[in-house]
């Protein structure tokens, strides 16, 4: 197997860093004003860990594409991160949007679309009941405040290395085995130690024995893990927790957010699931702001025994804009004609192509890496095998290495996520954009092991 020199990856750094500076004069010059108004001349803190010194500006995106102020094109593979796993800007979404920003935006009144999405929902995911947020992080926030007080139980479980959104439970790792805050927890209200227990995906053992004792009020899971590389759960691995859930009575809820990529339904159909909440966020609005929770028919009695009326606006559960007219009307347009099952049919397709092309080079090249796929994301890990638990894959993670790959795409038109090496596929990804992407890692990983 291939090592990876460390002098010449410094190299091609510094080689790729000055062609970008000497590429996206624009883009500097912004960032530069930037500095003036913006903390850190970004309007989000994790704007400034693109591989480059600078993000570039975007000017215009559509579908798979996207131009930056510089005037360059480019793929997108990124795909903002999933909020725009429908493409940019669908044209169904945009005809909706528009006509529902000229007819009130939001009205603390329910409107017609909701009862579509809820309906559409209800069909996708095989659970009842449905409410909406923005953010799939307030999603997750309100789902274990429910979960904690239905079951009346302190504490919650998450995988090590999951990511949930900024939700304060779930920004907890392992260290040694124990649980503690995750690295890089800002200012966390208290130890998470005292919310959360934390195990390694995969581990029914460690699942059975953090359940055990009773006071885990919910599973808060990715059906798959997306966040540190594609984990994949062993044959067998949920019908087991399932079934350790409903045992020691803890409710299971699925986090879709990003596996929805595995299908219309995401994971929670494709595999049959039966999680009692399920939450879907980020591409449910094509990149509007929305969220849901859905819930099930159990679930809900229990909510509707234990939360009243007069409370309902202040008990933790909110959110001014929440369920407001113009999320519905692009979740609305977005579930019906962009995450249709036809779509996700050609999209799958792609994220194979991708996985062939660069699994095909990894092996021309001798190097220690694998690809996974979960339907239409693909993704690229450091390690011979699969890993098969967030430990795992953290510790094959190289950023320098990285931060080479994406600088290196960037400057060749294709943008990668910037915090691992995820591609995406969107409805209007087509088969050239993809090969673009293999000839480009192909060239990354020639150089990289040329002697
Ligand atoms: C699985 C998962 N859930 C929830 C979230 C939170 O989404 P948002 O930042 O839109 O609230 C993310 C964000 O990356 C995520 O990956």
């Amino acid at each position: 197997m291939t090592t990876i020199d460390r002098k010449k990856l410094a190299e091609l750094q510094e080689r790729e860093l000055k062609r970008f500076v000497a590429e996206h004069p624009r883009s500097a010059a912004l960032y530069e004003q930037a500095q003036e108004s913006l903390l850190g001349g970004v309007p989000m803190n994790w704007m400034k860990k693109w591989a480059g010194p600078f993000p570039v500006f975007a000017a215009k995106a559509k579908g798979a594409h996207f131009t930056c102020v510089d005037g360059r094109e480019y793929v997108d593979l990124c795909l903002g991160d999933t909020g725009a796993m429908t493409g940019h800007s669908p044209d169904a979404v945009v005809e909706a949007v528009t006509k529902r920003a000229s007819e009130g935006i939001t009205l603390m009144l329910p409107t017609e679309d909701a009862l579509f999405v809820g309906e559409d929902l209800k069909k996708r995911f095989g659970l009842p009941h449905w409410q909406f947020t923005l953010t799939a992080t307030d999603a997750n926030r309100f789902s274990i405040r429910i979960a904690r007080e239905i079951m009346q139980r302190p504490k919650i479980l998450v995988f090590h290395y999951c990511y949930h959104g900024t939700v304060d439970e779930a920004f907890a790792g392992l260290t040694d085995g124990v649980v503690g805050p995750r690295r890089g927890n800002i200012g966390p209200p208290v130890n998470p130690e005292e919310t959360t227990r934390v195990v390694e995906f995969n581990d029914l053992n460690a699942l059975e024995e953090a359940l055990k004792q009773h006071d885990v009020a919910c599973i808060l899971a990715e059906p798959a893990m997306t966040n540190v590389g594609i984990i994949l759960p062993e044959e067998g691995y949920w019908n087991a927790a399932r079934e350790l859930a409903r045992r020691y009575g803890t409710l299971l809820i699925a986090d879709e957010t990003h596996t929805i990529c595995a299908g219309p339904g995401g994971c929670t159909a494709e595999w049959k699931l039966e999680p009692d909440m399920v939450v879907f966020g980020k591409a449910i609005g094509s990149g509007i702001p929305g969220a849901t929770y859905g819930c099930s028919e159990e679930v809900a009695q229990r909510i509707s025994a234990r939360i009243h009326l007069e409370d309902c606006d202040v008990g933790g559960i909110g959110g001014t804009l929440a369920g407001n007219a113009l999320s519905l009307a692009a979740m609305r347009a977005t579930l019906e004609h962009v995450l249709t099952a036809g779509n996700f049919v050609r999209m799958t397709e792609l994220a194979s192509r991708f996985n062939e092309g660069v699994s095909g080079e990894i092996r021309k090249h001798e190097l220690p890496w694998n690809v996974q796929r979960l339907g239409c994301r693909a993704e690229y890990t450091f390690c011979q095998k699969p890993p098969r638990n967030g430990g795992e894959s953290a510790a094959a993670a190289d950023f320098t290495l990285e931060r080479l790959l994406h600088l290196y795409a960037l400057n060749r038109g294709v943008l990668l996520t910037p915090f691992h090496n995820m591609a995406l596929m969107c409805p209007e990804t087509n088969p050239a954009d993809i090969d673009q992407h293999t000839q480009v890692f192909a060239e990354a990983a020639g150089e990289l092991t040329r002697s």
